[in-house]
């Protein structure tokens, strides 16, 4: 019996296979649905809704809803393009992000993101929310202001280091990364050389010492859009 699921993007339709969700089935279609938690080899977690489609008219995370047969999916639409849009305005003003300053710039999937979709600044009022930064690790230092609570540095550290070293602490409004030791980053055995280092979205997480090795302007997302690359692979 074959295990493919026909279904419909923005009226092409799609093969997907048993299994795969609707942003992975969309993927190797050439179709880019933009995502900011979500990263591949880690566990979906479905937080940040950046990849929100419309499943049959009804909201889904596509990262984490699977294809089904026949569901008619609507990933490009003006309403699902606004409801990203707004989701991206929020994530900035929910934080402190001052991309002039950050070392991040040009590599940031949120700034990227932010540009794609033409948002020159957030609609939504500044919080200025007081969050720390932690310097105390030799190699690795986090700044809490940009963190988009995406969770990838904890699922990478728990599934791929197999460490633990960050976890998600309080609720709501005041939910936070937060690290395995009593204070500071440098009393956990994270290491230079753990995954949890390299898989932030944004400047939350950098290494200390290589700061603009590659000049602001050369940059991953300087050079190219975020997304371009699925999408190109499409056109071949
Ligand atoms: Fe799907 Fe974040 S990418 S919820």
């Amino acid at each position: 019996m074959s295990d493919t699921i026909n279904f419909i993007i923005d009226g092409v339709e799609i093969q997907g296979r048993e299994g795969q969700t609707i942003l992975e089935a969309a993927e190797a279609a050439g179709i880019y649905i933009p995502r900011l938690c979500h990263l591949k080899g880690l566990t979906p977690h479905g937080s940040c809704r950046v990849c929100t489609v419309l499943v049959n008219g009804r909201p889904q995370a596509s990262c984490t809803q699977p294809v089904a047969e026949g569901i008619v999916v609507e990933s490009e639409s003006e309403r699902v393009q606004q409801i990203r849009r707004d989701i991206i305005d929020m994530l900035f003003v929910e934080g402190n992000h001052f991309c002039m300053f950050c070392e991040k710039s040009g590599n940031c999937e949120l700034q990227a993101m932010a540009y794609r979709f033409g948002i020159p600044t957030p609609k939504f009022p500044y919080q200025f929310p007081k969050r720390g930064v932690d310097a105390s690790h030799p190699d690795i230092f986090v700044d809490h202001n940009r963190c988009i609570l995406c969770g990838r540095c904890v699922r990478a550290s728990r599934d791929l280091d197999g460490k633990h070293v960050f976890d998600f602490v309080d609720r709501g409004p005041h939910k936070r990364v937060a690290v395995n030791a009593e204070a500071r980053l440098a009393d956990t055995n994270l290491d230079a050389s753990d995954k949890a280092t390299e898989v932030c979205p944004v400047g939350a997480i950098l290494r200390k010492r290589v700061g603009y090795a590659v000049p602001v302007g050369k940059r991953l997302y300087d050079e190219k859009p975020i997304g371009s690359d699925i999408e190109a692979a499409k056109t071949k």
